[in-house]
């Protein structure tokens, strides 16, 4: 299977760009729109008045302090070692991306490619000599593009979305381009001062509650996933509980056994942290839920009363705001009181559900919010931030930082003596780190509170669209509706019938659903949330499921 919908990359290389670069010819380079024009008499040497006031070292070394061009050394110095034309290709790339965003809709969102398609269209050992930078980017149109899942596609319906916008893909250049490794303040003080700032802001437009801003006892980082957050969060629970000797002596069969709870709805993610902190997934109780799928506050509390009864120590719970299968959102205000009664951590996963929080109209999911110990939310999920941006908050950053902090010699730094400074590698699982607050900084700019508001209502609008219609179908029955952005329901005529509607969605090319079990019944889901998603796509989805019913 091929497509040729785009124009070549490897095309764009060789021509070099076609329009949009900001290029003249002779290769002098307009202003972007927006950047100020030198004043008559001044110099227009890419020193801007930032450097004004700093000591004279630095006023010969330009910093581009906006985005405008900076001004070039006389002999274009290569990126890498290998002389590679960067200007060129990474205009032609940007031109590429934005034609493949435009176009996608042309594409199939599944591809058709068997197992080991991929890999028998490459060659077995690497290239011994560098290739030309042409017959690279000819490979993805070639190799990559059949062979990809498109997320972005308005008919992607399935799981739930990772979704992305032109802000926050330049926000991801841009952060490869500077290649920073923010580990320390010292290593990259933007880094991290700016991950601070967005988190603070982000915390503020979700309506989150005031101790996990920076200036209180806590703080926000930015996480690979939901699945780290709830990790370290773990992590942080089982060092409390135990009063931090875990990190000094292990669990190796000491004090009573710390148990976690989860609902049985709750994501595989928080069975995996449970294991990985080594506290064993038979330790990992699944508590029942009501008819609405949310965890039963009664029978939590129950369970960890047998079992603090028996000895053992109930650590950490996890309260689902939006479950992975049908949006059930857990009694966090009950599930807080049997915290409290048993000194457990209560760690809140909202992971895709959170983002509707950024409507005063939805901000009923986080009842009860205030009383967690930590929060995580995915702006890559729901927020047009390109995976991966995970927002992971904590009630007290100290119970967090002394759990995951080592400090070797080789990292020891006046900063981090001073005490002023956040370190983010003692947040997170690994050391280093990625500039993420970069893309969810440029994607809250661009849009604005309100503009990221206005896509979370527009999917909920065309979810209740589908919705509807199902519910007026007396072929189908709605599963557990939520007001959200997902749709989950199936045949009444049983399993086959919606594994057949499943079938024939996903055949189409033109629309890709998931499923679930629920009540060990399959379901179907349909979880609206693509950027480009309109009216069209549901009905077009609509149309698809009616002729396979
Ligand atoms: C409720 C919930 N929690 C956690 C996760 C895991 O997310 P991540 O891929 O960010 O680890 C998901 C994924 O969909 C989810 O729905």
């Amino acid at each position: 299977m091929r497509h040729t919908v785009f124009s070549s990359l490897a095309m764009r290389g060789a021509h070099g760009q076609q329009h949009g670069d900001g290029q003249q010819p002779g290769g002098q380079h307009a202003p972007p729109e927006g950047v100020q024009q030198p004043e008559a008499g001044e110099a227009d040497d890419g020193l801007l008045s930032v450097m004004d006031g700093l000591p004279p070292q630095f006023a010969r070394n330009p910093l581009p302090g906006t985005m405008r061009p900076m001004p070039r050394p006389a002999e274009s110095a290569p990126v890498a070692s290998q002389a590679f034309d960067f200007r060129k290709h990474g205009h032609a790339m940007v031109d590429w991306i934005a034609d493949y965003l435009e176009g996608i809709e042309r594409l199939p969102v599944q591809p058709a490619v068997a197992p080991g398609w991929v890999r028998a269209q490459l060659p077995a050992a690497p290239p011994e000599r560098g290739e030309p930078w042409e017959r690279i980017a000819a490979d993805v149109d070639r190799v990559i593009v059949p062979a990809i899942t498109h997320w972005q596609h308005p008919g992607f319906f399935a799981y739930f979305p990772a979704t992305a916008s032109g802000p926050s893909v330049l926000g991801e250049l841009l952060s490869a381009g500077l290649g920073v490794q923010g580990m320390l303040w010292s290593t990259s003080p933007a880094c991290t001062e700016l991950e601070t700032h967005v988190m603070d802001w982000l915390a503020g437009m979700l309506g989150l509650p005031a101790h996990f801003l920076s200036s209180g006892t806590g703080g926000g980082v930015i996480q690979d996933t939901a699945s780290s957050a709830t990790l370290c969060a773990l992590v942080a629970a089982r060092e409390r509980a135990t009063g931090f000797a875990g990190t000094a002596g292990g669990l190796q069969g000491r004090g009573p056994a710390l148990t976690c709870y989860a609902s049985t709805q709750a994501h595989s993610s928080i069975e995996k942290a449970v294991r990985i902190a080594g506290l064993g997934a038979a330790n990992l109780r699944l508590v029942p839920v009501r008819d609405d799928r949310s965890m039963d506050p009664a029978a939590l509390r129950a369970m960890m009363d047998a079992d603090a009864a028996a000895g053992r120590r109930p650590c950490f719970v996890v309260a689902a705001v939006g479950t992975t299968s049908t949006h059930a959102v857990d009694p966090v205000p009950e599930i807080a009181d049997a915290c409290e009664t048993h000194g457990a951590w209560l760690h809140v996963d909202a992971a895709h559900l959170g983002i509707a929080a950024l409507c005063p109209e939805f901000r009923g999911i986080h009842a009860g919010v205030g009383r967690a110990d930590s929060y995580c939310v995915n702006p890559h999920k729901w927020m047009l931030v390109n995976f991966d941006c995970d927002a992971f908050w904590v009630r007290d950053r100290a119970a967090l930082v002394q759990a995951l902090s080592v400090l070797p010699e080789y990292l020891r730094n006046a900063a981090t003596e001073s005490g002023k400074v956040i370190d983010y590698r003692d947040w997170q699982v690994p050391l280093g780190r990625r500039f993420r607050a970069l893309k969810l900084w440029f994607t809250i700019r661009h849009f604005g509170t309100e503009g990221l508001r206005a896509v979370v209502r527009r999917h909920v609008a065309l979810a209740a669209r589908l919705r509807d219609r199902v519910a007026a179908d007396p072929a189908l029955e709605l599963v557990d509706p939520t007001p959200w952005s997902l749709v989950c329901f199936r045949a009444r005529a049983g399993d086959a019938a919606t594994e057949a509607i499943l079938s024939r969605v996903n055949a189409s090319g033109t629309a890709f659903m998931s499923h679930t079990k629920v009540d060990g019944r399959t379901v179907a889901r349909v979880s609206v949330g693509a950027p480009g998603v309109a009216e069209r796509h549901v009905d077009a989805l609509w149309d698809l499921i009616r002729g396979a019913r």
